[in-house]
């Protein structure tokens, strides 16, 4: 449709809807938030990251929620309980006593720290948790029936007022307690579906591919369509890290589908620490100037001291040592000595600046053959495509991200996520010039084209502000759709 009055004040980013959610996982392994206000703007909901599902009525998080709500006075805030690596659940559900006993100890959680709500992250209800090996899903039967029960009884004891979400897998084989069967016990407990449409390649795979490609997002959101999740219950996960993978062959020919090392142990299950997340933190972004490093006095090292181990190596998380756990897992190559695996840090420098978009999947990626590693991550671009070819065109009811602290090298992939919403970010009005602010964003959408007279038309006027409203253009005889944010 061509709107050549509204051509000037068009933005880059169309707006999905003023209303459609943008919720926010904050973990308690990447604490950094943002301190300017423009970082966080849009963002509607945080999800603080986890209270365990085994101590829920106790909990308290690091971080106060009055100090978040300061921080994000437009957001509400929920708590999570469970993630990867809780395996507890199985007794909260044991019995219709623990069920209500757990439901219970949620609503005394909430008492307790003011929280707004609470989110459900079972990694996963049915099986293919962190203990599969110890623990076959053929144990975990009853908790595909028992799930839809805890969710009602937690609505029961938490009320109307305050927010109930869950947190459901992306892969398909992991949607053991996610059916057509059981999906109407489970909808209506529920506020909100956070699709966790990422890590769709995990360390059980055998081959690379894309962890969170369009298509692949796409196709998840589709399982939970077909099996009757509403569209406007459900939030698309996006995941402010990228992938990597050691595999096993040169990949260079063929690096999507090429063969990956185990990436954990046959038997245990145990993490190989072939396999990883990078986030999008400081640390991991910014290349190392080895002249300004100097050497650890007290056992920590890495980019974020500037500080090289006197001898050994400089784990994953900073520490100096010699052990395998030091040694091996994303040990960092310019901080120490004697590495056994590749190096993972220098490997994402290169994949930054070499990374290949697979125009057809939606997904960028690359594969270092120097260090047989293969990468797969989301970029701005693929993000915006995320938006359009899946939040708009199926009308989700919002979005998702993990995590917070994950995104703060610069914010880019939230501020990205708020202008997509029309919330803000990059392209949004400079903050304090309410004028501006308050200035509608327009939005052509093609379909369905109204008819005059109909209720929706409105007569258009350049600086309008009728919000989610059809308009009719008197100069081209065109009708367009027109939103805006309501700041206030
Ligand atoms: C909760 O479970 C964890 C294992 O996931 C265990 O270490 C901890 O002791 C348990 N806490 C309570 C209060 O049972
Ligand atoms: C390294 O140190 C020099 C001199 O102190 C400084 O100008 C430069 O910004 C530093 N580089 C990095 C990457 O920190």
């Amino acid at each position: 449709m061509h709107i050549p009055s509204l051509a000037l004040i068009v933005p880059l980013f169309l707006v999905t809807s003023s209303y459609a959610r943008f919720v926010m996982y904050a973990d308690e392994w990447h604490p950094t938030r943002p301190t300017n206000p423009r970082d966080r703007e849009g963002i509607d909901h945080i999800v603080l990251a986890f209270a365990p599902s085994n101590a829920t009525a106790s909990f308290q998080p690091k971080v106060p929620i009055s100090t978040i709500k300061e921080e994000f006075p437009n957001a509400k805030v929920m708590i999570a309980i469970g993630g990867w690596g809780d395996d507890q659940f199985y007794k909260a559900v044991a019995s219709e006593t623990s069920i209500t006993t757990f439901a219970n100890d949620i609503e005394t959680m909430l008492q307790n720290t003011g929280a707004d709500g609470v989110d459900i992250d079972w990694e996963y209800p049915g099986g293919n948790g962190i203990d599969y090996k110890e623990h076959p899903n053929s144990e975990k039967t009853g908790e595909i029936t028992a799930f839809p029960k805890m969710l009602a009884a937690i609505r029961s004891a938490i009320g109307k007022n305050k927010l109930l979400s869950i947190a459901v897998p992306g892969k398909e084989i992991d949607m053991i307690a996610y059916s057509a069967e059981t999906g109407p016990e489970i909808w209506p407990s529920v506020d909100y579906i956070n699709i966790m449409a990422y890590d769709l390649i995990n360390r059980r795979d055998t081959k690379t591919g894309h962890h969170t490609s369009v298509s692949g997002s796409e196709k998840v959101v589709k399982n939970y369509l077909s099996i009757g999740a509403p569209a406007e219950k459900i939030n698309l996960g996006f995941a402010y890290y990228a992938k990597y993978f050691t595999t096993a062959d040169y990949c260079t020919a063929s690096p999507l589908g090429c063969a990956l090392v185990p990436a954990e142990d046959p038997v245990t299950g145990k993490d190989a620490l072939t396999s990883g997340a990078w986030t999008f933190e400081k640390a991991h972004m910014e290349p190392v100037d080895p002249s300004n490093l100097t050497v650890s006095t007290d056992g920590t090292c890495g980019p974020e001291t500037m500080t090289t181990c006197a001898s050994g190596c400089c784990s994953q998380y900073g520490h100096c040592g010699f052990s395998d756990e030091h040694c091996h897992g994303a040990c960092q190559h310019a901080f120490g000595t004697g590495c056994t695996d590749p190096d993972v840090f220098g490997s994402w420098q290169k994949a930054m600046k070499n990374g290949v978009y697979d125009e057809e999947e939606g997904g960028e990626y690359f594969f270092d053959a120097d260090e047989m590693l293969f990468w797969t991550w989301d970029t701005l671009e693929t993000i915006s495509r995320k938006f359009e070819d899946i939040v708009r065109a199926y009308g989700l009811g919002g979005v998702m991200a993990w995590s917070l602290g994950e995104d703060s090298y610069d914010w880019s992939h939230i501020k990205r996520m708020a202008e997509e919403l029309g919330k803000g970010g990059e392209e949004s009005c400079p903050s304090g010039s309410s004028s501006s602010m308050s200035t509608p964003t327009p939005t052509p959408t093609p379909t369905p084209t109204p008819t005059p007279g109909s209720s929706h038309q409105c007569e258009c006027v350049a600086e309008g502000y009728y919000q989610e409203d059809w308009c009719y253009d008197k100069s081209t005889g065109e009708y367009y759709c027109r939103v805006y944010y309501d700041w206030t």
